[in-house]
């Protein structure tokens, strides 16, 4: 229990939007410690910082497993992520020590979506390859083939995992004029009648689509889902887009499918590891769009991220509801 007035120790593995530090100030029921920079927490320090904590505020690039949670001690009653996705946390082990987790569904679904949506045009019209064209004096006339894409219009496009952010990139891509919208994942959703989806297995969706947009969370049945076999069945002429997490796609294979032409173009906003090294094969490639993981990058959007696990940390340091806890 704890003694009365006496503040609660949270725990914040990285500076956060001031939108959520005004509110842990304001509740007046915690002390704050931080790693107080824009760049992650070395482990030691992580091991270091969580130790008697009530309340831990994490990132998704931190890794909260059963080290972490020992270093933590029975104190422990809250872990608030800032982000959606929970693939960086092991929940086997937090729930069997009874610890409450919060994270941010639906704040930032737009947000995603819409830079999903932007990934796509990008990597479908080429437009890396073309602004590079203008600053290096590549652009000599209008040429009837030159940075020929692919459009929207009257194509099939593949949406794997219809979740919050799928759906929302499917109803963004949907005036584009796409023809069929097909989506794969575990379960038929009812909500996919809206934007007029199409319930199919995955091999289906993928040897169909001419867009491929992968939203799924990663999973044991996700990880490296996107791999040889999946890309091989794609059509030459299809791009691939990932807003989901990294270890979805097999990173060898899919260079490989860019460069024999397995398919036309990929756009990844994530990739493992992130940072991507600036070394790495992906990069030389001109057909394959990478974007440093900012899906959720408005100042909006973040702000109301760090205030929802602000509150999802004072929900579960103080016992009472989170506005969003995770169920697990
Ligand atoms: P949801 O839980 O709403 O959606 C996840 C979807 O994944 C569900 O529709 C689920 O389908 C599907 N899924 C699960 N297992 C499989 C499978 N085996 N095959 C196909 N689909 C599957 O989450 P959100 O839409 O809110 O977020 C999705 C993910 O996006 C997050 O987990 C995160 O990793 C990523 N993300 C990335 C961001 C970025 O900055 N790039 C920003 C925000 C999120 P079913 O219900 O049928 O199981
Ligand atoms: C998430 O929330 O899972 C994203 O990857 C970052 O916003």
């Amino acid at each position: 229990m704890q003694a009365a007035g006496k503040l609660m120790k949270v725990f914040l593995t990285r500076r956060i939007p001031p939108e959520g530090m005004k509110i842990l100030s304001a509740a007046g029921v915690c002390e704050v410690s931080l790693w107080d920079s824009d760049e992650p927490v070395p482990r030691e320090e992580l091991l270091k910082g969580v130790q008697g904590a009530h309340g831990l505020l994490c990132l998704l690039s931190d890794k909260i497993d059963a080290e972490v949670l020992d270093a933590a001690g029975p104190n422990l009653k809250v872990i608030s992520t800032l982000s959606v996705g929970f693939d960086h946390m092991a929940l086997g082990e937090i729930k069997k020590r009874g610890i409450r987790v919060g994270y941010t569904p639906d704040v930032l679904t737009d947000a995603t979506a819409e830079l999903t949506v932007a990934l796509l045009l990008a990597t479908a019209r080429r437009l890396p390859e073309g602004v590079e064209e203008v600053k290096n004096g590549g652009w000599s006339s209008w040429k009837p083939l030159w940075l020929c894409g692919y459009g929207l219009s009257g194509s099939t496009v593949g949406v794997i995992g219809l979740g919050r952010i799928g759906m929302a990139i499917a109803q963004r891509l949907k005036p584009f004029g796409v023809k069929k919208l097909l989506y794969s994942g575990r379960t038929a959703k009812a909500h996919a009648a809206e934007v007029n989806g199409e319930f199919v297995p995955l091999d289906t969706l993928v040897s169909e689509s001419d867009f491929i947009v992968v939203s799924c969370s990663l999973t044991p049945e996700t990880q490296g889902l996107c791999d040889k076999a999946f890309f091989s069945k794609m059509k030459k002429t299809a791009v691939f887009v990932n807003s989901s997490r990294g270890a979805v796609v097999n990173q060898e294979d899919l260079y490989e499918a860019l460069t024999t032409g397995q398919i036309a173009a990929a756009g990844l906003d994530v990739t493992t590891p992130e940072p991507l090294p600036t070394n790495h094969p992906l990069l030389t490639l001109k057909n394959c769009v990478v974007l440093p993981h900012i899906g959720s990058a408005t100042y909006s959007t973040r702000g109301i991220m760090a205030a929802l696990s602000a509150r999802n940390l004072l929900g579960g340091l103080q016992g009472t509801d989170m506005p969003s806890e995770l169920n697990f």
